[in-house]
């Protein structure tokens, strides 16, 4: 693994006892050239893991490994070394690029700030290559953000991550803030470079139907927490947890003669000042017993169809192995065989 997680705390102090736990017990991993999509409703904590992760937030709790290393013990200088390692591309690409400097200076700052790309004469030459590759031309490099589009500035900030040459970059929302028209040729982009320099991504994002078009393997958050974590197409096929399955029922089907009943997600996620007892998506689960309220469900792997354990689809849901039939209308493969209770 490049990255692993394990077990990451961030909890925000608000004062008078009270405590936000944004990020409450997170682990996972992520291998070179792999997009690891994550998912979850706004307010989950999927931005604040990407941040604990590059140590923009401070975590509470939990250790993050990167290539062998313990991001959380490095002193200040070996964590400039790693932040040339780990780049970020975030959701705005109008708020995210300073708009006194020109494409030249942003793509470049980077460079400038670790000390690499050489002479001045080397560096334009580095910043022409860099803005060729997300297919903007040399010349945007005496421009300024402003005269760009919206996917023309995110191309920037793709630019600008790729400087360094990362072997990481945390995409959050890349293109959500963008039209429609353009998100799919922000998203080939970064298809294309990660297949053609290995770079690995931790792909934050909403839509369900994007992130399974990108993402290799896929982690649903709920309130602080990883609940569902599979294989993209494993994950889409046959969700294990109730949270995942409520998801993919908001998700909008274009055909309508596929479209069924939608059973949406009813109501807000609780407050993670006030997380409830037992299994955090109890007060909005359907299938919901006594149990849930008891007994907080860990993650561990499902079992199969054949009975089997799958040790690379991990479900935190007492009921993971007994729910009904997964045959929803965003499942093109129709229903999936009958899964034995644990
Ligand atoms: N600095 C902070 N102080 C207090 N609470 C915070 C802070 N940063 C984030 N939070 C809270 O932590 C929770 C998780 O926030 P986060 O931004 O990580 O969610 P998110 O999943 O990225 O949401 P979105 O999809 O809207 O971007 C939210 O309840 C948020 O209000
Ligand atoms: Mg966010």
């Amino acid at each position: 693994m490049l990255l692993s997680v394990e077990d990451l705390h961030v909890h925000f102090p608000l004062g008078r006892g009270q405590v936000v736990r944004a990020v409450d017990g997170v682990s996972f991993g992520i291998g070179r050239g792999e997009t690891l999509g994550l998912v979850g409703e706004s307010g989950c904590g999927k931005s604040t893991t990407g941040r604990a992760i590059l140590r923009l937030v401070p975590a509470t709790r939990g250790r993050v490994m990167f290539d062998g290393r313990d991001v959380f013990a490095l002193g200040t200088g070996e964590l400039r070394a790693l932040r040339r390692r780990m780049q970020i591309v975030f959701q705005d690409p109008f708020a995210s690029l300073s708009p006194r400097l020109s494409v030249g200076q942003i793509v470049s700052e980077p460079l400038e700030i670790h000390g690499v790309g050489g002479a001045p004469r080397e560096r334009d030459e580095k910043v022409a290559a860099l803005l060729d590759s997300v297919g903007l031309p040399r010349e945007a490099s005496r421009r300024f953000p402003h005269e760009f589009s919206g996917g023309q500035r995110q191309r920037i900030g793709i630019a600008r991550a790729l400087a360094l040459d990362p072997d990481l970059i945390l995409l959050d929302e890349p293109v959500s803030a963008l039209d429609i028209s353009v998100r799919a040729q922000v998203v080939n982009l970064l298809q294309d470079l990660q297949e053609r320099r290995g770079i690995a991504y931790l792909f934050v994002g909403h839509d369900l139907s994007l992130i399974r078009h990108v993402a290799h393997r896929v982690a649903v958050m709920y309130l602080g927490r990883i609940v569902e974590i599979a294989p993209a197409h494993a994950l889409y096929a046959d969700p294990r947890h109730p949270y995942t399955r409520s998801l993919l029922l908001a998700v909008p089907v274009p055909d309508p003669a596929r479209r069924r009943e939608r059973a949406p997600l009813e109501g807000d996620p609780p407050s993670p000042i006030d997380i409830p007892s037992g299994c955090r998506f109890r007060t909005r689960c359907p299938h919901a017993q006594e149990i849930c309220a008891r007994e907080d469900p860990p993650l561990v792997p499902v079992l199969g169809a054949d009975g089997q354990v799958r040790p690379e689809h991990l479900s935190a849901c007492h009921f993971a192995n007994s729910l009904p039939v997964w045959n929803n209308a965003t499942n093109p493969e129709g229903p999936q065989p009958a899964v034995p209770s644990r």
